[in-house]
Parts: structure tokens; sequence; C-alpha cells
């Protein structure tokens, strides 16, 4: 019986035929993903007060206790879905009532919003609520 011999060529062509087949489907994938983020983040729904609300909670540090989509810190519950979860006038009751002051309770501290700004950062917060995560994340309170 002949003996087999693994070449150096047999091994490159291994290389290279894997390399370039997993880069197809690697830019295919890609490709895809990059078709379906229009509709998934829904971007050209963000009116005026959405992109004001986004504005409100990135400069005032709300992922330094929330997260947003699983980002930031686990203090306080996800963002992503409190539009869902409690609606617009729970939001809006809830951020001026700040902080509870109840004792053994986590508190969120007291933000010096307008009525105006409150009304944007819910718009925000709607927004957000549509925004097509593949349901992460899976935890719905983060
Ligand atoms: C210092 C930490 C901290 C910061 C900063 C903070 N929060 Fe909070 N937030 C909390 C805590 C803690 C709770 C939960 C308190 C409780 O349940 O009594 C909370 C709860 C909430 C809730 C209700 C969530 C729910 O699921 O019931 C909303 C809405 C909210 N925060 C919005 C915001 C927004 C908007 C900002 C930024 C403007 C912000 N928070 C900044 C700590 C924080």
């Amino acid at each position: 019986m002949q003996q087999q011999v693994f070449t150096k060529s047999m091994a490159r062509n291994i290389f290279l035929g894997g390399a370039g087949f997993f880069l197809i489907i690697y830019l295919v994938l890609t490709y895809d993903t990059w078709q379906q983020i229009p509709a998934r983040d829904h971007a050209a729904a963000m009116t005026p007060a959405v992109i004001e609300g986004k504005y409100l909670v990135d400069t005032n540090d709300c992922m330094g206790c929330h997260t947003i989509n699983g980002e930031g810190a686990y203090y306080a519950p996800e963002l992503d879905n409190v539009y869902k979860r409690r609606g617009p006038a729970f939001i809006k009751a809830w951020i001026p009532a700040m902080p509870t002051g109840v004792p053994g309770r986590r508190q969120m501290p007291h933000f010096k919003f307008t009525q105006v700004q409150i009304g944007d950062i819910v718009a925000y917060l709607q927004w957000l609520s549509n925004v097509d995560t593949n349901h992460w994340p899976p935890n719905i309170q983060g």
C-alpha cells in the first residue's frame, strides 16, 4: 500500500480554502446585519424630543447606576424596557419624586428637570423600548 503524505502545499490549500470560505460567510453575515439595522434601531423615528431625552440621559450619567440594553451599572433597574414595564405616567411621577428616602432601599438622586425635560426623557425611553434587541437583556429588569 502506498504511504499517504501530507504535503506543505496540501496544508496551504486547506488553510487558504478554509480562510476564504469563512471570510465569505463573515462578509455575507456582516452585509445581512447592516441591512437589518435601520429596521431594528428605527433611528428614523428619533424626534427632536427623543434626541434631547437621549442627551439628558447621557449627560446626567443615568448609566452610572442603570443599564441600557445591559450596558452600564447594575445598581438600578434596566432602562431599555422601563417604558413598557412602567408606562409614561409612572416615569413622569417617579423622577421628580426621588429620592424615596426609604431605609434599606437603594436611592436614586434628585434631578432638577423641568416638565419638558422629563417629557423628553420619557420620549427617549419610549423610543428605546421599541429598538429590536432580540429580547436583550434576557432578564427583564437587567
Ligand atoms: C445614583 C444612582 C442613580 C442614578 C444616577 C439614576 N438612578 Fe434611576 N434609579 C436608581 C435606583 C436605585 C432606582 C430604584 C429605586 C427603588 O426601587 O426604590 C432607580 C429607579 C429608576 C426608575 C424606575 C425603574 C423601575 O424599574 O421601576 C427610572 C425610570 C429611573 N430610575 C430613571 C433614571 C434616569 C432617567 C436617570 C438619569 C437622569 C437615573 N434614573 C439616574 C438609581 C439611580
